[in-house]
């Protein structure tokens, strides 16, 4: 028999949820209305009924975020440099300066022992990002931006369903950036949310989510900011509203098949092929991704080769992230390589294995043995 292609990821979207779909797209209204208030209604529920706004992105809505904070010219904001590029770019689009810290190697999320030295007087803001759903301490990272007088911008764009001590990431915190795209937890194919503390910067929100209009009355209009074009559409919003109730299910089978990749990584002696594994977090993450970190100096062939057997075997699988200031972009505004060594060794040798919730527990047992074969194969002898 032969096996199926075993991609990192793939959405569930159950029957119910395309029925209602084409419910949407028979209603004649297709784009913002009543499935997206119904959506952010039941996001700010989940939420601890915080105010929510739905967008089309998970990048405008920390750019939103950012711009809400008045952040601009002159302003610095940290981050960590092993994140998608939306993470910083946001940054530079706001016209402010990221500030990258170097990531710990164990939770490979920004390092928040580092992180006081790279505050200045041009501070402004920080964006923490939960890397494949593992939550930055929350504790820590609000303690330093108390004393400093910080905003923070969650990027939380991987870790809708995950936890900070026992409450939900979203539920707490200054500004939080969920991502629905496809690839996330649960998706509305393109999309994000901002949570947000404050009903005055929600107001501001949804001004700079559609053309900075205000409507009141049946007639009125008023325009006072420079606003773009982020809405979500209601065919989007009710295919979040069908993944919603799905949320702890999907994180619940994704944590039984990392426990699985655990079990059978160490009982292969991963470890002592030097394979690096995601810290055992069965509390907070929301395992959005599995990802290994590929023993360098041990291969006789670099990532991309070791990608491409896994290929030939069937196995799909993904890098989440290259080092952001590597990119010629940043290199060009004058970041340099050997700046954040760990971030950068992450970056090369970072490798997402296939984990989603319609995966079998037998793909994990044919992930694993192939990848443990393959790095036998190519080891340095
Ligand atoms: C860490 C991180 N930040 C930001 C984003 C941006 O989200 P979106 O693709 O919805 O704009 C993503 C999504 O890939 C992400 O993974």
């Amino acid at each position: 028999m032969t096996r199926a292609y075993l991609p990192f990821t793939r959405p569930s979207i159950d029957e119910a949820t395309i029925e209602g779909v084409a419910e949407v797209l028979r209603s004649g209204w297709i784009t913002s209305g009543p499935k997206v208030k119904a959506f952010e209604q039941a996001l700010s529920e989940y939420c601890g009924n915080r105010p929510v706004r739905a967008f089309n992105s998970g990048t405008c809505t920390m750019e939103i975020a950012l711009r809400i904070a008045g952040i601009g010219t002159g302003d610095e904001v940290i981050t960590t440099p092993l994140s998608w590029v939306a993470t910083s770019n946001v940054v530079l689009g706001v016209g402010a300066t990221p500030v990258f810290v170097d990531i710990d190697p164990v939770t490979r999320n920004i390092d928040l022992t580092r992180l006081e030295a790279a505050i200045t007087p041009a501070t402004r803001a920080i964006i923490p990002v939960d890397l494949a759903g593992l939550p930055v301490d929350r504790k820590r990272l609000y303690e330093l931006a108390g004393r400093y007088k910080l905003r923070v911008v969650e990027d939380a764009a991987q870790s809708f369903g995950s936890h900070w001590n026992g409450e939900r990431i979203g539920a707490i915190g200054d500004f939080v950036s969920f991502s629905f795209h496809a690839n996330k937890n649960i998706t509305t194919i393109e999309g994000g949310c901002l949570v947000m503390s404050d009903e005055a910067e929600a107001r501001l929100a949804e001004q700079y989510r559609l053309q900075g209009v205000v409507r009141s009355g049946f007639d009125g209009m008023q325009v006072e900011l420079v606003g773009g074009k982020f809405n979500l559409t209601d065919v989007a919003a009710r295919v979040g509203l069908g993944q919603l109730p799905h949320v702890v299910s999907f994180s619940e089978r994704r944590a039984a098949l990392a426990r699985r990749y655990l079990d059978l990584f160490e009982k292969a002696d991963a470890a002592g092929l030097g394979l690096g594994l995601p810290v055992a977090d069965f509390s907070n993450s929301n395992w959005h991704m599995f990802q290994v970190v590929l023993p360098e100096a041990r291969l006789s062939v670099a990532r991309a080769d070791i990608m491409a057997q896994l290929h030939e075997a069937g196995i799909g699988t993904g890098v989440h992230y290259p080092a952001i200031h590597l990119f010629a972009l940043y290199q060009r505004l004058g970041w340099q390589a050997g700046s954040f060594p760990v971030a950068e060794y992450t970056g090369r040798n970072i490798l997402t294995l296939p984990l989603f919730p319609a995966m079998q527990d037998a793909d994990v047992d044919f992930v694993v043995e192939t990848l443990i074969s393959i790095l036998l194969r190519n080891s340095r002898s």
